[in-house]
């Protein structure tokens, strides 16, 4: 089946949990686009009343705004009923590597603020070890990126600048950089978590470990729900 088809199908299953009345944490990428199409249209039919979204990314704002789906920032609502996002790998932990559309820090700190995180994805995101399919995202200043580079690979990862086309760095929401670092197969990514956490010139990293209450996956055999134990 079309990878587009089973997203959507992965997307229309979360908007299910999300009731009126309700502040819905809205992730990014393209599976998450689904859903914010969905809520919009159950918006506009009437179905979901008094909903507010809080965007992870720019480029969510905008596809919100275009869905007519009513936002709010954290000045107004700091606690969030549910989050619906994405995620670049997965494993049967509900542990996660995110951050392949570079907007992991506000993506965690939607994460950390909601009462339930469901994440969206089609079975090729499944992985029997964060790490195998997928370098960890780690969100730096722009003042210290080099050294923050030098500093993954002393920890035995490759680490690339993440840029675009043109050859510039890519810069986040936040205005920092990217550098993905490559372990291979994590075989405990806590341990690379800690790693990560103890330097000041990393703002975050794209392991997202314990943050998450479900995963829809969306597959050729239909729709799984993998559920926290
Ligand atoms: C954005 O930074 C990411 O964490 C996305 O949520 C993740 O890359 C999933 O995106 P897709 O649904 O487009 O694969």
């Amino acid at each position: 089946m079309n990878k587009e088809l089973l997203k959507k199908q992965a997307a229309g299953k979360a908007v299910e949990e999300i009731k009126s009345g309700m502040v819905v944490g809205l992730g990014s990428g393209s599976t998450v686009y689904y859903a914010l199409e969905k809520i919009g249209e159950l918006i506009s039919s009437g179905e979901l009343k008094n909903i507010v979204g809080i965007p992870s990314s720019k480029q969510t704002e905008k596809i919100a705004d275009k869905f007519n789906i009513p936002l709010v920032t954290f000045d107004e609502k700091q606690e969030i009923d549910v989050t619906i996002d994405g995620a670049d790998e997965v494993d049967k932990y509900l542990n996660l590597i995110k951050g392949g559309g570079a907007a992991l820090l506000r993506e965690k700190v939607l994460a950390q603020a909601s009462k339930k995180l469901i994440i969206v994805v089609d079975e090729s995101k499944l992985s029997p070890k964060l790490g195998t399919n997928w370098p960890v995202p780690v969100e730096v200043i722009q003042f210290a990126y080099a050294l923050e580079q030098k500093y993954l690979e002393s920890v035995n990862a490759e680490a690339e600048l993440r840029k675009y086309d043109n050859g510039e760095p890519v810069v986040t929401d936040e205005g920092n950089y990217i550098i993905d670092a490559n372990f291979g197969a994590l075989q405990n990514p806590f341990e690379i978590a800690e790693k990560l956490e103890n330097r000041a010139g990393i703002v975050e990293h794209g392991l997202f470990l314990h943050l998450t209450s479900k995963v829809i996956v969306a597959g050729k055999d239909g729709i799984i729900i993998l559920d926290k134990k």
